[in-house]
């Protein structure tokens, strides 16, 4: 039976509130902004379909794991790792699996917010007419200018950290569920509206079948759309550990996890039938990185009627669902400072906010004056940047491994008492969950891994 453990952490006031503060963490850049480019990157429908494949036999089953240790151990993911290591009798070294997610949250805050900034400054600029009747090449010159101007960057860089930091310091309830309960259902409307203008272009077709028809596939790419399952679902670094943690016991983890994963699913695949349709109707590049929709789809804005309009409702979109995951971010980080360093939540919030900000600058000169500062490591990649490396690391790297280790912990470590009665099932899903969880999710992960460094 579950221990009775002291609270210190507030807890989600429903079952909807925890699922639409995890949706809004899954549902972030990683859906608007990484998944169509790395999809344009990564040649298309294969890539697709196996990002699909780990979603559901990876992504689902781990997500699932990571909500329970969670509401076990119901602090932040360090001492959850802790607490259930002793609960269960098991190596206190398990705590370190916490450790490596608050500093992959870390990491993954420093450059998102980079981008989040891009976001943000788009709005403004969009709303401002800048894109009115412009060319691809000014579109084009106008994204160069801006990402090369460093001082520009850190100017959106540290408004999106200081609302990051500001929903983060007014705790769970005024600050993560306020914000995501206004700001998820808006989400969505304003996704649809640009989907059904992409209909309208005439590309939508070749859109599809752009995202849905199979290709070649090399190793890195695989390891790509893995890793890519792990950020778009913020598995693996504690993320929904953490929010997991404020759930209180009544509630489905499974049925939970499966709307949650759908959602983010359903967000990335609108996504891009949103902009390859605009890609394609423009003869641009679906390759083009990055940049993609900052190159791409002020073009369309700037064309189509009602384009400023539609245009600011689509970065303002991005912006909120941004928002929304970087709050989850640097949430496990926050609630460590809380428990063991006794700080309260807004001077937790600022410190950690003020060292994620720091970070961002190397990726902030990623785009300018340390261009051309790059390395490779063998096997690995190839002329990165300061912010492709760290992308690289934490989403191909860190959180599969995060998730390696979570699903071993759940499946391998606990016992299956404290499983079975945390997650409260029936017994054919429990089966199905342990069997997942115990080969096939981990299995999974090394044969990707080994894979992409060229090993089979
Ligand atoms: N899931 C978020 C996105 O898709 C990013 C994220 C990763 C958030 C890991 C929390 C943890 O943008």
């Amino acid at each position: 039976m579950a221990t009775q453990k002291k609270l210190i952490h507030e807890q989600w006031s429903s079952r909807t509130a925890f699922i639409l503060a995890a949706t809004g963490s899954a549902v972030g850049l990683g859906n608007i902004w990484k998944f169509p480019y790395i999809t344009g990157e990564n040649g298309g429908g294969t890539f697709v379909l196996i990002y699909l494949c780990c979603v559901a036999l990876i992504g689902i089953p781990i997500m699932i794991a990571e909500i329970m240790l969670g509401r076990r151990g119901k602090q932040s993911p360090i001492n959850t790792m802790a607490a259930l290591a002793r609960e269960e009798g098991r190596h206190p070294g398990w705590k370190y699996l916490g450790w490596m997610g608050v500093i992959a949250g870390f990491l993954i805050l420093s450059y998102y917010s980079v981008i989040a900034g891009w976001a943000l400054a788009y709005v403004f600029r969009t709303g401002s007419g800048l894109f009115l009747g412009a060319t691809a090449d000014g579109v084009n010159s106008i994204f160069n200018d801006f990402v090369g101007d460093p001082e520009k960057l850190l100017l959106w860089h540290t408004l999106f950290m200081v609302m990051t930091m500001v929903v983060v310091a007014r705790g769970v309830k005024n600050g993560l569920e306020t914000a995501v309960t206004f700001l998820m259902p808006m989400l969505f409307v304003l996704l649809l509206v640009v989907v059904i203008y992409a209909m309208s272009t005439g590309y939508f077709y070749q859109g599809l079948e752009f995202l849905f028809t199979p290709g070649k596939i090399t190793g890195k790419a695989i390891l790509i759309a893995m890793g890519h399952a792990f950020f778009t679902l913020s598995l693996g670094m504690g993320a929904i550990m953490v929010y997991g943690s404020y759930l209180t016991k009544d509630h489905s983890i499974v049925q939970a996890s499966i709307v949650i994963a759908l959602a983010d699913t359903l967000v990335a695949l609108l996504a891009g039938m949103a902009i390859f349709p605009v890609v394609f109707a423009n003869g641009l590049q679906p390759g083009a990185g990055p940049g993609l929709i900052f190159q791409t789809l002020p073009i369309a804005f700037g064309h189509m009627p009602g384009g400023t309009l539609v245009g600011v409702m689509f970065f303002t979109l991005l912006v909120f669902a941004a928002w929304t995951s970087a709050i989850s971010l640097i949430e496990p980080a926050v609630a460590w400072l809380v428990e063991n360093r006794g700080h309260s939540r807004v001077y937790a919030s600022v410190v950690m906010g003020i060292m994620t900000w720091l970070v961002g600058l190397g990726t902030i000169f990623s785009f300018n004056i340390w261009k051309d500062v790059t390395w490779s490591i063998p096997f690995l990649f190839k002329n990165y940047r300061f912010f492709d490396t760290l992308d690289y690391l934490t989403a191909n790297i860190m959180l599969p491994l995060g998730g390696l280790f979570i699903a071993l912990f759940a499946g391998w470590i606990m016992h299956k008492t404290s499983s079975s009665d945390e997650l409260a099932t029936t017994a054919g899903i429990y089966k199905t969950w342990r069997f997942l969880v115990r080969y096939v999710a981990p299995v999974a992960v090394i044969i990707v891994f080994l894979k992409a460094v060229g090993a089979v």
